[in-house]
């Protein structure tokens, strides 16, 4: 198992199409669970390839289903994803680890049918709803080399690249004020 390093914007690579998995091999078992070790590291709820560097249609999530039993989706890997319907609408303040610190709002379908294979290349389906639906959404984004901002309208993106901009400026300040950090 090995910490990945996480790919902040604006590093080219998050604008970048993941290739569709071919082989199902023990490698890509070691790299998705080097992925799933990273996004709990970070306490993200869902981690695509182009964040940590990779150009591949692979994501991982472990998604809050009931913030109160504290119940989960579990961890689950999802090869060559590929959203195949969609309906209802969800409006859900979201973050993500290639922009830490900011949060924006973004309207996205509640309910989404995902089509993807799983580790052994077999095919599989699943039916998402609520943040569950969210993150697979963004997600899946991420594998079309699209992040969150690119969700909004052109005002609004703007206005929160300039936020993180100022977010990552004020992380630097303090890291040169305490080098050890
Ligand atoms: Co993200």
């Amino acid at each position: 198992m090995a910490l990945l390093k996480i790919r902040v914007w604006p590093d080219p690579v998050l604008k970048k199409k993941g290739e569709k998995v071919t082989v199902f091999d023990e490698n890509l078992r070691q790299l998705l669970e080097d992925m799933a070790e990273t996004m709990y590291a970070n306490k993200g709820i869902g981690l695509a390839g182009q964040q940590v560097g990779i150009t591949k249609r692979i994501l991982v999530c472990d998604v809050p289903l009931d913030e109160q039993e504290k119940k989960t989706t579990g961890l689950m890997f999802l090869i060559n994803p590929e959203i195949v319907g969609k309906n209802g609408k969800i409006v859900f303040k979201e973050g993500c680890l290639s922009f830490p610190g900011l949060e924006i709002e973004i309207e996205r379908a509640s309910n989404v049918w995902v089509k993807f294979q799983n580790v052994d290349g077999e095919e599989k389906e699943l039916e998402a709803s609520g943040l569950f639906a969210v993150c697979l959404q963004h997600e899946i984004d991420h594998l079309d080399g699209i992040v969150f901002v690119d969700r909004v309208g052109p005002v609004k993106r703007r206005l929160a690249l300039r936020e993180f901009q100022k977010l990552m400026k004020e992380q630097e300040e303090k890291r040169t004020l305490n080098p050890s950090d």
